[in-house]
């Protein structure tokens, strides 16, 4: 196999799988420590989906009013409904203050005060004094803060001189005895074969939205790096707590930012009624994201959507002041007048639920490092590899993230995988040898797929894993659809050995970049389905209808699933009740009112 595709050799203290948000901080983090990093990237870097982030990062500042860390914690670990992991919960919340300042010394351009603090906003299941007021936390650049951030990134990492290799799709994690040793990866631009040799490999691909039909998430979201993991054995957490963020633009899907809500945006029904009171009488529009979306879907399902199809509900914001659309909303304003038509002063916003965000990802503890059950260990590091930002599962979102917690995420573990590196490794140390063959399983998969020749096209495959998992595996599930939903993704996965590709170059050949992405997302879209219809209970972004109750009794766990010739296989990791110091008490569970 080798000969067919002749292997070009890098040596690296650190490989970087993904330059986006978490990707960027932990390569900059690593270069600072005088670590030789390669950051490799499918997308030029400030195209990477951290740049669609809307509305902020959270850190209790408290620049508009009071705050605490701990109150952070307190609503993050409510919002996980519990699922998080408190020691990590307890990381970032802490860490989130010095991450944000560190933020703005390197340079982002955050929206300011009247006094030039940073501006911070209001958003969902943000609180103050454990519940009893509504938290001003998530620090704003306007309503492009991602795009802010990952400039302002980018611009670092190449000041520190981090090695980029762009439009590089990485095919495989190389292993050996048990470790991860490194990459393998196909250059688009000449069509040549690379192995990357690193200490560390760091992935940071971000989520998997794209298994589904109607998602806030770029098209390159394809969660490679959660399905090279899955492909070397490894298991996944938590991939049934899937989110739908409940204000996509209708037909599109566009992100209209929670920071609409936050400025003073509420929801109405087709009767004119503003119904989240109804359902979160405290919160009202502000409760949590899967709160809202229910109560969308119930409104919509009861026959009070709008529309021909009455299947949508509006976000009215023409009753703000004109400025603070202009200062604080420019974005989606211009999102909703070319997706929607919609001029935002005059016209309420047509929105509905879509998908935004995947909690579930590769274990990993608060340091960055991949985890595994092994031998009746459940923290077992597993050498060579760590995972950040969505791409992990830390957990520190647990069944359902709160917003303006994501962006954080990613800085947060992105610097704290560069600080375990800096631990971890010396500059230049020698590689351990690989046998001949190391990379042969991965070039065979890649050759297999480059020469499909069956009567599919991987478009036809794409579509019916969308449909399914967007009727199968929606905001409100049952055993019935979620049982028909495992049988369906498992039939198309199988089909995917009769996709023919009409071109077998090398060079920018992107219908085998679809296909190997394609690839990527079937086997997230199995094992997230297989999770969903296993987990019998309902639980953060997990509702089922025939079990409508959280049992922490029988589920109070992490899920952890493996994918081995089409059978997903389970089992279960505790959920860490602890807290990381004597800062903090642990926060037992109970039941989450909004
Ligand atoms: O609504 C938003 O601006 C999204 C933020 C997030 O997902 O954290």
């Amino acid at each position: 196999m080798g000969a067919a595709y002749p292997i070009i050799e890098h040596f690296y203290d650190v490989v970087v799988v993904g330059a986006g948000g978490a990707g960027l901080r932990a390569a900059l983090g690593t270069v600072e420590q005088g670590l030789r990093t390669a950051c490799i990237s499918k997308v030029y870097p400030t195209r990477s989906h951290t740049v669609a982030a809307q509305g902020g990062i959270s850190a209790a500042l408290g620049n508009m009013g009071p705050d605490d860390w701990r109150f952070h914690m307190y609503d993050t670990v409510k919002g996980s409904d519990w699922l998080g992991d408190q020691d990590a919960i307890e990381y970032m919340c802490r860490e989130a203050i010095p991450a944000v300042l560190e933020l703005e010394r390197y340079g982002v351009p955050f929206s300011r005060t009247a006094d030039g603090k940073i501006y911070q906003r209001a958003f969902g299941g943000m609180t103050t004094n454990y519940g009893e007021g509504q938290a001003q936390r998530t620090c704003a650049a306007a309503d492009v803060t991602g795009h802010a951030i990952l400039h302002t990134l980018y611009q670092q990492s190449l000041k520190h001189s981090a090695d980029f290799f762009i439009e590089y799709i990485v095919l495989d994690l190389v292993m050996h005895d048990g470790a991860c040793r490194g990459v393998l990866a196909w250059c688009l631009d000449d069509g040549s074969v690379h192995l990357f040799r690193g200490q560390q490999v760091i992935l940071a691909t971000g989520g998997y939205g794209r298994c589904y039909f109607s998602c806030t998430s770029a098209h390159t979201v394809t969660g490679d790096g959660n399905a090279m993991a899955l492909r070397a054995g490894l298991a996944l957490q938590d991939m049934e707590f899937i989110q739908f963020h409940p204000t996509g633009i209708y037909g599109a899907g566009c992100l209209i930012t929670e920071g609409a809500r936050g400025e003073g945006g509420y929801l109405t029904n087709s009767l004119g009624e503003r119904f989240m009171p109804n359902y979160a009488p405290h919160a009202k529009d502000l409760a949590s994201r899967d709160v809202v979306s229910r109560a969308i879907t119930l409104e919509i399902n009861a026959g009070r959507g709008l529309g021909p199809k009455k299947d949508y509900v509006h976000l009215h914001l023409e009753h703000l002041p004109a400025e603070v659309i202009h200062q604080r909303l420019p974005g989606i304003a211009e999102t909703s007048r070319i997706f929607a038509g919609v001029d935002v002063t005059k016209q309420p916003i047509p929105v509905l639920p879509t998908v935004h965000y995947n909690m579930g990802g590769v274990p990993t503890n608060y340091k960055a490092e991949v985890v595994t059950l092994r031998r009746g260990d459940p923290d077992y590091v597993v050498p060579g590899l760590m995972a950040i930002g969505e791409t992990a599962c830390v957990s520190v979102h647990g069944a359902n993230r709160l917003g303006s917690n994501s962006l954080l995420d990613l800085v947060v573990f992105g610097r704290a995988a560069a600080l375990r590196c800096g631990e971890l490794l010396s500059p230049g140390q020698a590689h351990a040898p690989l046998p001949a063959d190391a990379c042969d399983a991965a070039l065979a998969r890649f050759d297999r797929i480059r020469h499909g020749a069956g009567e599919l096209s991987a478009a036809e495959v794409r579509a019916a894993m969308q449909t399914t998992m967007q009727n199968r595996a929606a905001v409100f599930r049952t055993e019935e659809t979620l049982r028909l939903g495992v049988a369906e993704i498992a039939d198309i996965a199988d089909s995917f050995s009769r996709v023919k590709l009409s071109d077998q170059s090398l060079i920018w050949n992107t219908e085998l970049v679809e296909t190997l992405e394609l690839d990527n997302l079937l086997g997230q879209a199995h094992v997230a389905i297989a999770a969903a219809a296993n987990r019998q209970e309902s639980r953060g972004g997990h509702a089922r209808d025939d079990y409508p109750r959280r049992d922490d009794e029988n589920w109070l766990k992490h899920t952890l699933t493996w994918r081995s010739d089409n059978q997903v296989s389970i089992d279960y990791r505790p959920v860490h009740l602890y807290t990381l110091t004597n800062d903090v008490a642990a926060i037992p569970p109970k039941e989450r009112v909004y």
